[in-house]
């Protein structure tokens, strides 16, 4: 036949356009879109009718946490390569980008990514790279990031927070300085780490320790006062930085006037920070762990609201689900890894940080229905892809050029609307945050370079462990890095 799979009557929606149109595909890449009709009798091995509901570029998940050994807090990471990309692809996402971390001890990125690269290989269900996360930016380390870029790494993670992490701010602009030189993108997770240990300590004196403290210990204006810190550091170096997992709206005005005067400065947030709020965090006994992640969920509906407009305004670039799973029902590596002998009701410190969330992203934002379909294409497909230089391959539908990724939707309203569940997920978590929340969709079908990997009426996961591939990255095409020499003269 002359096409591997068409795919029919699509309401195609691009970050661009959205527009009725059929879908060929040849050797993984997308070959053609022609208006509706055209290609219904096309030969093609496989023929899938869409029925008109939304075809769009495949979700990119640019924030997700596998197999990583304990770094915030307690506890291992619940999920590894194969879990995380099986859950990743049953929510209609087709390429994740996940964490390469350096140890502390390290003085060297290297290991981190070859450790990295061979947990993943030959597991994923899904495309993917990393992130390397650094945590001790030696100089050798520093000198090693002309090496991730030829490795096709563009973007690194660090920590102003976690005693395993932080970074001074000397050593954050050792790193910005580098990144700049390199043209990589530096996110970084913004909470003021010395201000957290200090209100901990604060709650310790007075036994204050449930789980909905954690809240308390990392109020609004510690995000806010690192974010503006960051801010501050990047423009100094003038290079570009991606603020991650933002959840409070002060942080989030901080980022816009940053933006407006026109600094390189990007920004992700993330459902949990659409949709929970602290009180998920005091439940009886120790539910409320279920819901403990940094920056925690805030106080409620307002802040929610102020989320929503950083999506539709533009002020956050990207919306990623910070899938940092761990298990609740296990007292060495999930959240009751908190309740010691010591602490017989739990301490908050000791939660680890992090809600699962690879699988629900897409159909929990899509649901809400707040976003028009070309913004929400931008900011969980396409904005991911060019941010960390993915783009065009991924991220896009353009014939010739993007790998034939798709998360096919149902037709509207021929979904009942229907509550998540965890037992229907395919994470390795016994929960999800989200459990009894309401969708009115859900990826029918995810394709990954031409196949189709999840059916949700004919088999659920058909894709094969192993099948996802490492995608080497570019930088960013989003915001280049200035490419003059930095000049301490001209201050
Ligand atoms: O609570 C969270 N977000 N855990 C993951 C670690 C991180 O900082 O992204
Ligand atoms: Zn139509
Ligand atoms: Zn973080
Ligand atoms: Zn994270």
């Amino acid at each position: 036949p002359q096409y591997d799979c068409i795919i029919l009557n699509g309401t195609v929606v691009t970050a661009a356009d959205v527009g009725c149109y059929d879908i060929a595909i040849k050797d993984g890449k997308i070959m053609l879109l022609a208006p509706t009709g055209y290609l219904a009798s096309a030969p093609a091995t496989r023929v899938i009718d869409a029925e008109g509901a939304y075809v769009m570029p495949g979700g990119i998940d640019a924030h997700v946490h596998l197999a990583e050994p304990p770094l915030f807090g307690k506890g291992r990471t619940a999920d590894d390569y194969a879990t995380g990309t099986k859950s990743a692809i049953a929510g209609g996402t087709t390429t994740i980008i996940s964490f390469a971390p350096q140890d502390k001890s390290q003085s060297s990125l290297l290991g981190a990514l070859d450790e990295t690269s061979i947990k993943a290989a030959n597991q994923a269900y899904c495309d993917y790279s990393f992130h390397l996360l650094v945590s001790n930016p030696t100089s050798q380390a520093l000198d090693e990031f002309s090496i991730l870029r030829e490795r096709g790494i563009s973007s690194i993670k660090i920590y102003m927070t976690y005693e395993a992490l932080q970074l001074r701010d000397n050593q954050i602009l050792d790193v910005l300085l580098k990144a700049r030189t390199e043209g990589i993108t530096t996110m970084i997770h913004a909470e003021n780490g010395d201000v957290l240990n200090w209100m901990t300590k604060q709650l310790e004196d007075r036994s204050l320790l449930a789980p909905k403290y954690h809240a308390t210990s990392r109020p609004q204006i510690l995000e806010t006062e690192a974010t503006n810190r960051a801010i501050a550091l990047g423009e100094l170096i003038d290079t570009p930085i991606l603020i991650v997992h933002v959840s409070s709206p002060s942080a989030a005005e901080v980022i816009r006037r940053a933006q407006t005067k026109g600094l390189p400065v990007y920004a992700e947030t993330c459902p949990q920070y659409m949709i929970l709020t602290r009180d998920d965090l005091d439940k009886p006994g120790f539910e409320g762990a279920k819901c403990v992640c940094s920056p925690p969920p805030r106080e409620g509906a307002e802040d929610h609201e102020g989320i929503w407009a950083g999506l539709q305004n533009g002020t956050f670039t990207i919306l990623s689900s910070d899938h940092c799973p761990f298990v609740f029902d296990d007292s060495e590596n999930g959240k009751k890894a908190a309740i010691t002998a010591e602490f017989p009701q739990g301490h908050f410190k000791y939660i680890p940080n992090g809600c699962p969330g690879v699988e629900t992203r897409l159909a929990l934002t899509l649901s809400a229905n707040r976003l028009t379909p070309q913004k929400f294409v931008e900011l969980t497909s396409s904005n991911p892809a060019k941010i960390y230089g993915l783009y065009p391959q991924k991220g896009a539908l353009i014939p010739g050029l993007s790998d034939a990724d798709l998360t096919i939707w149902y037709p509207s309203s021929t979904l009942d609307p229907f509550p998540i569940q965890n037992s229907t997920l395919h994470h390795n978590v016994d929960y999800t945050p989200y459990e009894g929340k309401m969708v009115s969709q859900w990826p029918r079908y995810t394709l990954i370079r031409g196949e189709v990997v999840w059916d949700r009426d004919n088999g659920g996961v058909v894709g094969k462990k192993g099948y996802g591939q490492f995608v080497k990255r570019d930088r960013s095409s989003l915001s280049s890095s200035n490419s003059s020499p930095w000049n301490i003269e001209n201050f």
